[in-house]
């Protein structure tokens, strides 16, 4: 099965077999026979974080979970059991919709709502383990059910322990999130809140959030991208007084733990590659932090780009920068 327009950087990739479905009886007979034949298991939500090589061998399963319930939950909360296949978009304005609060700064973030845990979506001063209640999930391995709660996911900045422990052992099947029906805006990021009255709707910062991503960040439907292709790195207080001193101007934000995280965007900026073309994939002109495929180009093409990019940054600021979106499948068959 061809799976080019199921990763959003649009690469070349093909899967031996698919099955998309939300029957969880499906899917445990699926895992059944993959035990039974040997097959490599991978799972696909969106395909917006992922870099895909062009094979993945055995079985890709994409879970299509779209039920959404709300459940009052006293004071305002609201529990939102959200199936693991919706659209996070589309989930993101529905609770504007209701006046409900917590995920409207993580608008436009491509990808279903299933992958949101993995790579604990962040943006605009919010990431989902400040809304996360739980996730529901099948294991791999012998498709039984298991319920997570925070503690147990193990969040950190663009992490938890589905990137460790549980790292392609679990199919996310839905996700419980608490919101509140109470007011609370969360506007410091950037210029938010100069975009934005005192007092706004929560559809009004899904608004506004969208517009400033529209401003920066490629729409993968135009131009294939999976948004930052590496994290910030954080550096020790020492290394950045340091780099401070040959540049005073660049961004940077101390950590509670004494560690202060840098802007990768501008590190790469500041190499001088932002817009830079290689081929059919390049560096985007407006967000120096992405990396895109005109169309045409392939996984080992965009992988070395990034190397080059690591490379160039480290020999330029002494800062090793770390992969972001998730590299899938094989280069051969
Ligand atoms: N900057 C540059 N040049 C660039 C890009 C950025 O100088 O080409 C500077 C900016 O001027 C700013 C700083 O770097 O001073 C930070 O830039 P920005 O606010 O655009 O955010 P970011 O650190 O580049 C992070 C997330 C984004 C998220 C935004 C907003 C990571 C890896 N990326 O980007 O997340 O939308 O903050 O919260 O943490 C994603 O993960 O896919 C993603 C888009």
């Amino acid at each position: 099965v061809e799976l080019a327009s199921a990763n959003t950087l649009g690469l070349p990739c093909r899967a031996e077999r698919f099955l998309a479905t939300d029957d969880v009886a499906t899917i445990r007979d699926a895992l059944r026979q993959a035990v039974v034949r040997d097959w490599p298991l991978t799972v696909l939500g969106g395909g917006s974080n992922l870099v895909v090589q062009p094979w993945l061998p055995g079985l890709t399963l994409q879970p299509t979970f779209a039920d959404l319930r709300l459940e009052e939950a006293g004071q305002g909360d609201v529990l939102v059991h959200a199936g693991a296949g919706l659209n996070w978009h589309a989930l993101v304005e529905a609770l504007a919709e209701r006046n409900l609060w917590g995920i409207e700064n993580l608008a436009l973030i491509p990808g279903h709502v299933g992958a949101a845990p993995i790579q604990n979506i962040g943006a605009y001063g919010v990431e989902l383990a400040d809304v996360f209640e739980r996730v529901h999930l099948l294991h791999l391995e012998d498709g039984r059910e298991a319920i997570l709660g925070r503690q147990e996911c193990a969040f950190g900045y663009r992490d938890s322990v589905f990137k460790h422990a549980l790292e392609n052992r679990v199919v996310i099947t839905r996700l419980v999130l608490r919101v509140s029906r109470r007011a609370r805006p969360r506007l410091d990021y950037g210029d938010l809140a100069r975009r934005l009255g005192a007092t706004p709707t929560a559809r009004e910062v899904v608004a506004a959030v969208s517009a400033v991503r529209r401003e920066k960040l490629p729409d993968p439907a135009v131009l294939g991208n999976a948004g930052s292709f590496f994290k910030n790195p954080v550096v020790s207080a020492e290394r950045a007084r340091a780099l401070l001193e040959r540049h005073p101007q660049m961004p940077h934000f101390p950590l509670d733990d004494g560690g202060v995280k840098l802007a990768a965007g501008w590190l790469i900026d500041q190499c001088g590659l932002k817009g830079l073309r290689e081929g059919q994939v390049g560096v985007h002109d407006r967000q120096a932090l992405v990396l895109v495929h005109h169309g045409g180009g392939s996984a080992a093409e965009l992988l070395a780009l990034a190397r080059r990019v690591v490379d160039t940054v480290q020999a330029r600021f002494g800062v090793v920068l770390e992969q972001e979106p998730r590299l899938m499948g094989r280069m051969t068959r």
